[in-house]
């Protein structure tokens, strides 16, 4: 079963062999394009007036398509919400990684079905905003049970599922029996449901030498490594992540030079979460600081119930955008090929051959409305693994 999806105003391909000069050059637009899917993947892109027939045909009226949204950084699997805590912040309180201790004591008390209710209510609200890949962190459980009961309902609703027992200290235990049991029994359980290990490298969380000790325990057992942090303050682990060759480390809000020098050294990916600076007050990173050195910047949505209660990745972009000093074809291509980096996949977050067809189609004729027409609901279609679902 073929799809022509035909009469596309402004394709976004992120295609290295499209892209040019130019603001919009890195995402390599396509003018008056069509697209063809085959079964879960791109069969052919181009001028619509070149398109091969196919089984079936969707006109998309003159308007823009993109690659689906790779929300690389979110934490889905936890009972109740915070919104107390968010109305408080609002009223002057500072945010504080001692929260999460409020998510872990609901989620712990939660059956596995609410768990999963709620996870899939928030994987559906991110579909039904153009999220086509999303990554799953554990994380409010902390303890043996319930981190590996998270990673296993993360698990049914998307391959990218990370194991983040480091997310802080539980109540009565020392860090030191804390660290020794996310590398030990925590671990054992983690592994069969996860394929990375995160740690929140933070004051009120873990140090770097803790840090250090779960990412590379996780590592050993075959888990690739992300990390938060320098979200709170300046610190040493946005280094750790270059040096140990991670994939991604996220937030990187506070960053020294020598941070900025390590991300472009190494290839880290250095992922940026303005719904958490938009909801704790604090300062926006500076995008344009790291794209000017050469760094790859992905943006995601930290969705969580504490720092950052957003699923949306067109509200992410439009902060970028407006907060942060990126253009919107910037935005657009750290939500899309920028998120597929972070997590290392070469199927997703591109439209080419063979490429996995996973596309948005806006009720806008370019990428540009996103950030110019904030708030506004623009996707008007979602298309998986070449399905449509919305
Ligand atoms: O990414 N930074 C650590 N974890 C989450 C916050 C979790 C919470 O406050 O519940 C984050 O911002
Ligand atoms: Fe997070």
């Amino acid at each position: 079963m073929s799809t022509l999806l035909t009469g596309i105003g402004e394709l976004v391909t992120n295609d290295p062999e499209r892209t040019g000069d130019g603001p919009d050059g890195r995402i390599g637009v396509v003018e008056r394009a069509a697209v063809v899917v085959e079964g879960s993947r791109v069969a052919w892109i181009g001028p619509a007036a070149d398109a091969p027939a196919a089984d079936a045909v969707v006109d998309a009226g003159g308007r823009a398509v993109l690659p689906g949204f790779v929300d690389s950084h979110s934490h889905l699997v936890f009972a109740g919400d915070r919104a107390g805590e968010f109305a408080a912040r609002m009223a002057g309180t500072a945010y504080a990684a001692g929260g999460i201790r409020t998510t872990v004591a609901a989620t712990r008390a939660a059956t596995d079905e609410q768990l999963l209710s709620g996870a899939r209510r928030l994987v559906d609200e991110m579909l039904r905003q153009g999220t086509t890949t999303v990554e799953v962190k554990s994380g409010y459980g902390l303890t043996v049970r319930d981190e590996a009961r998270s990673l296993a309902i993360a698990r049914t609703l998307t391959e990218e599922t990370t194991y983040l027992g480091a997310h802080v200290v539980p109540e009565g235990t020392t860090p030191e029996q804390y660290v020794a049991l996310v590398t030990g029994p925590m671990l054992d359980a983690a592994v069969e449901h996860a394929r990375w290990v995160d740690a929140f490298c933070e004051r009120g969380a873990f140090d770097v030498d803790q840090a250090r000790t779960v990412l590379l325990a996780g590592m050993e057992r075959g888990l690739r490594g992300r990390l938060h942090a320098n979200q709170l303050g300046p610190g040493p682990g946005v280094r750790l992540a270059c040096e140990l060759g991670l994939a991604a480390v996220d937030h990187c809000t506070y960053l020294e030079d020598a941070d900025v020098d390590a991300l472009r050294d190494s290839g880290t990916v250095a992922t940026l979460l303005p719904g958490v600076e938009f909801s704790t007050r604090q300062p926006y990173p500076d995008a344009r600081r790291l794209l000017d050195a050469g760094v790859t910047v992905a943006l995601a949505s930290d969705c969580n119930p504490g720092s950052s209660f957003t699923s949306s990745m067109p509200f992410c972009v439009a902060l970028a955008v407006r907060e942060m000093g990126m253009t919107p074809a910037e935005a657009v291509w750290a939500a899309t090929a920028g998120g597929a980096r972070a997590l290392d996949r070469d199927d997703v977050g591109v439209l080419a051959v063979g490429r996995r067809a996973d596309l948005v189609l806006l009720d806008a004729p370019s990428h540009v409305h996103l950030a110019y027409r904030p708030g506004v609901p623009l996707v008007a279609g979602v298309w998986q693994r070449g399905r449509p679902v919305l």
